[in-house]
């Protein structure tokens, strides 16, 4: 396929002798206009969706995301985000594209889903922090609740040296990795072999009984392996309980908040969520660019 991807904006540095802003924008992203490759069903309402994007795929780390919108109008007016599934490479080992899992929940997805080989969307990124290095060389617990498995393919795959991304060699983090996914019900259960091929061991939660445990993920996680590094993300009271599971045992835990986004680069602050400030107080921070990936013990879970 011919390289179709065509940059048109490009976020700059501030200039050199401008008042600083106490706010980061110092992101380094592209927007492009992405051919779509491929857009399969993989689970109930969840699609997996194949960008040609070579520069994007060659930039974004795990736990990084992308923003989307649609090139076909303006409804939605807004770009939604998605969390980097992973890379594709080319027969070389060449990064030239991003695979993306969505669950069809709204105006963007249901667009999404009736997208077919050729067709474009507009995409920018790369987008937010990323997945920190784990603390310990041993065992790395993966938490996901409903469509919160997305950011932990590339994550499995990192932290088993099975790939670099960002432009960095592979390079072992941890011995094993398991992968704690929840679901409703089996039928919702996507991805679960790519999982399990990319090295994770895969314990499955169901609220039906329909596949694996029945009941919470988090219920999962005491009965098996100690993890040194808890990683999470899904839905708001699943990453409040794996905050409070992970401080009982004194282990780091760092979560993946899935806030509503509205530019994803910093500037409209649609995203905030509180954290914890050193005075004992609290302040709103932005998850698109201070995130979405938060320290738990950082998290203001009430105020
Ligand atoms: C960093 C990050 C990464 C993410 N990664 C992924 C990912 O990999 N895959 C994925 O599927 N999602 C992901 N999400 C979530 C995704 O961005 C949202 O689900 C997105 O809003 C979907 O867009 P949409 O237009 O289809 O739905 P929207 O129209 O934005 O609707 C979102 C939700 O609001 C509800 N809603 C919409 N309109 C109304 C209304 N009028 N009244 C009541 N409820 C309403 C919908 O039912 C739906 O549950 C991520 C979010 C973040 C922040
Ligand atoms: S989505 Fe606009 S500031 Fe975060």
């Amino acid at each position: 396929m011919s390289d179709r991807s065509e940059s048109v904006l490009q976020c700059v540095p501030p200039v050199a002798d401008a008042p600083a802003s106490p706010y980061n924008l110092g992101m380094s992203f592209q927007q492009y206009t992405t051919p779509i490759v491929e857009n399969v069903r993989i689970a109930r309402g969840t699609c997996q969706i194949r960008l040609h994007c070579p520069e994007l795929a060659a930039a974004i780390r795990p736990g990084q995301f992308v923003m989307v919108r649609s090139t076909q109008g303006t409804d939605p007016l807004l770009g939604r985000p998605f969390a980097l599934y992973d890379t594709v490479l080319d027969d070389d080992g060449k990064p030239i594209g991003i695979d993306v899992v969505y669950l069809v929940v709204g105006k963007l997805t249901a667009l999404l889903a009736t997208l077919k080989e050729g067709d474009t969307l507009e995409t920018w990124g790369p987008l937010g922090n990323g997945f920190p290095d784990p603390v310990g060389d041993k065992h790395v617990a993966l938490v996901a609740g409903g469509i919160g498995q997305t950011p932990f393919l590339a994550h499995i795959r990192e932290l088993l040296g099975a790939r670099g991304y960002g432009g960095q060699l592979p390079r072992r983090r941890v011995q094993n990795v398991s992968l704690y996914y929840g679901v409703r019900s089996a039928d919702l259960a996507a991805g679960v072999s790519d999982f399990q091929k990319a090295g994770a061991t895969v314990h499955l939660a169901s609220n039906d009984g329909s596949i694996g445990h029945l009941g919470f993920v988090t219920d999962l996680l005491a009965r098996h392996v100690a993890s040194q590094h808890v990683f999470g993300c899904g839905p708001e009271p699943m990453l409040h309980a794996l905050a409070g599971y992970a401080e009982r045992r004194g282990i780091p835990c760092h979560l993946s908040l899935e806030t509503p986004m509205a530019c994803g680069v910093g500037i409209c602050f649609s995203c905030v969520t509180p954290v914890k400030t050193p005075d004992g107080g609290w302040d709103y921070k932005r998850v698109c660019v201070d995130g979405p990936v938060f320290d738990a013990r950082s998290l203001q879970w009430s105020i």
